[in-house]
């Protein structure tokens, strides 16, 4: 298969490109650099990305940025990044992607797991995962051509909840976490939401 990576250059996404590197042909795009690029906030950006690509098997985003913070501190601005980078610049990979895609081909989007265990301080990001949890069990139903649509739910990353002074335990690695994205690119579930 040929697969488009978006967030290829992160944790999670170089993980996905690992897992997947073996035995199919993946086009690698990241933000700030490498042969392909994109900003998710920026809809022009994801259709001129998609032009010179030419037709893909699946679509995988491990990308999307939302503000964490206290509920009474999030400004308009903190919600408007989430909705506008995460949230729309995920689902406009659908709208803007589907004609790239080849018949029975496949989106994977990536919510993450404070849509189902929220904490503190996670108003703005758990909406922004569920938000993308519902659009894919919708879009789901209207995809063209047996195109299939996940998304990954994925847990901590050990790393990440080093990096941010958290505990570590009840992390999960970056490559138990890309499992999830094999089996909803070379598997035959659509509209599911896959907590790795
Ligand atoms: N890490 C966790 O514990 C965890 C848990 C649950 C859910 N998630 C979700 O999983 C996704 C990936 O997380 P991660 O930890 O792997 O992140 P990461 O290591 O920070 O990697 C982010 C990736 O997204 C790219 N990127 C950054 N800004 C972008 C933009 N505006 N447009 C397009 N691409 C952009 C980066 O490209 P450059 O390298 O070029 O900047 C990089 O490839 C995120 O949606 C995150 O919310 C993560």
């Amino acid at each position: 298969m040929r697969i488009i990576v978006v967030g290829a250059t992160g944790l999670i996404g170089s993980a996905i490109v690992e897992a997947l590197g073996d035995r199919h042909e993946i086009v690698r795009v990241g933000h700030r650099g490498g042969p392909h690029t994109v900003d998710l906030a920026d809809a022009g950006s994801i259709a001129r990305m998609f032009a010179p690509l030419g037709r893909a098997d699946a679509v995988i985003c491990a990308a999307g940025a939302a503000r964490f913070g206290p509920l009474a501190a999030l400004s308009d601005d903190d919600f408007r990044l989430g909705l506008a980078n995460k949230l729309m610049g995920q689902v406009n990979l659908v709208r803007l992607g589907v004609e790239s895609v080849a018949d029975g081909g496949s989106f994977t989007l990536t919510s993450g797991v404070l849509a189902q265990r929220p904490m503190a301080g996670s108003a703005s990001v758990s909406l922004v995962n569920a938000g993308l949890e519902g659009f894919v069990r919708a879009a789901a139903l209207e995809l063209p051509r047996g195109i299939r649509i996940n998304v990954v739910s994925p847990g901590w990353i050990t790393d990440t909840l080093k990096a941010l002074g958290m505990d570590p335990a009840g992390g999960v690695s970056p490559s138990v976490v890309a499992r999830a994205y094999v089996r909803s690119v070379e598997g035959s579930e659509t509209g599911q939401v896959l907590s790795p």
